[in-house]
């Protein structure tokens, strides 16, 4: 397959890209650099645009012969989304439908669409499946959800086949240490903690020990970016024309704040200093997924569902890279 990935030089993209490029894709990654590393990616696989460059799509889907699309761009930062919500409509939402009108007019009628567990809001009950209702409560989880819901509209319209992967946390590194997380700001649990445990930051703050979980912090489904990957690759190869995927990517198992500090302990040998803090806002108490339904239509099976063997792999990046990329 010629498959265009956006964004494909952050964090999850750059894994999806060394997987697609490793299966004999030709992979051709579109990223603007504003989060992304060159370093993340082969630099002539690489091209540096932006998604309100209708023109520039054009030529890359034209020049490449692109049959396929995953895209990951977007603004991730939940908090930052509540601040400045017009800045997430706009990349999140209009940026996207510029793409896919873009994709439109050359008929590449395959995508494979980043959502997030934030689409859910707060549900109550756990697991989420796909039938739990999409209530997200804040302006990234419903800038995603509404691509969601326009893609669903093209699939009718334009007979695409399309998958809408909802990650629950994301986590780890390329187990080979090439890749991994480097996000500027961090604000990513494990990062921060494995931080504080390389003495690069004085602790880590736990955000709340009064929430209804045994250990009073909050429980998270912690999935492992290579296996996030796979995912990808297995939606691409099954998509069929008209086809609409809804997929929660997560290892069925949630851990607390508390739990995830001890994983970092026992597998980097060092002591993490702890500061309890406040709530942050907007934070569910537990949010944990059920990836039955891509199991067993697609087989996808996920290889790290321990969270020591998650955490190992970062570390194992973080040690070899501790100033990460060193390009923001
Ligand atoms: N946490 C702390 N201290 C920190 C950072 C995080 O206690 O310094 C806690 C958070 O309160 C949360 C857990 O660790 O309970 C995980 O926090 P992350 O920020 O790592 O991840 P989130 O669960 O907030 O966010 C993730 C994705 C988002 C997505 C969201 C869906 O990163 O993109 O899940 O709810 F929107």
């Amino acid at each position: 397959m010629h498959i265009l990935v956006t964004g494909g030089a952050g964090y999850i993209g750059s894994h999806a890209v060394k997987l697609f490029l490793e299966r004999g894709h030709d992979v051709w990654i579109y990223d603007n650099l504003c989060f992304g590393h060159r370093a993340a990616v082969p630099a002539d696989r690489l091209i540096v645009g932006d998604l309100n460059e209708p023109h520039r799509i054009d030529q890359v889907l034209l020049q490449h012969r692109i049959d396929a699309v995953v895209h990951f761009a977007a603004f991730t930062y939940v908090g930052e989304s509540v601040q400045h919500p017009a800045k997430y409509w706009q990349n999140n939402v209009v940026n996207t439908l510029n793409l896919m009108e873009c994709l439109r007019r050359h008929k590449v009628a395959r995508f494979v669409f980043s959502s997030t567990a934030a689409t859910f809001g707060t549900p109550e009950q756990m697991p989420i499946t796909e039938q739990t209702p999409q209530k997200p409560i804040n302006p990234y989880g419903a800038s995603k959800l509404t691509v969601e819901r326009i893609l669903a509209d093209y699939s009718q319209a334009y007979q695409w086949g399309f998958a809408a992967l909802r990650y629950f946390n994301a986590a780890g590194a390329r187990a080979d240490g090439s890749i991994g997380e480097d996000h500027t700001p961090e604000t990513h649990l494990i990062p921060l903690i494995i931080q504080a445990a390389m003495g690069k930051r004085p602790h880590i703050e736990i955000f709340g020990t009064d929430y209804p979980t045994p250990d009073g912090t909050c429980v998270r489904d912690y999935i492992h970016v290579d296996d996030l990957a796979e995912a990808h690759l297995l939606t691409l190869e099954k998509l069929q024309p008209g086809q609409a995927m809804h997929y929660n990517l997560g290892n069925g198992r949630g851990y607390s704040v508390r739990e995830v500090i001890a994983a970092v302990e026992a597998v980097t040998g060092k002591k993490v200093p702890i500061k309890e803090g406040p709530r942050r806002a907007g934070d569910p108490p537990v949010l944990v997924a059920s990836s039955d339904k891509i199991q067993k239509e697609l087989g996808w099976k996920p290889r790290y569902t321990d969270i020591n063997a998650i955490v190992e792999t970062a570390w194992n990046w973080h040690r070899a890279h501790p100033k990460g990329y060193k390009d923001k």
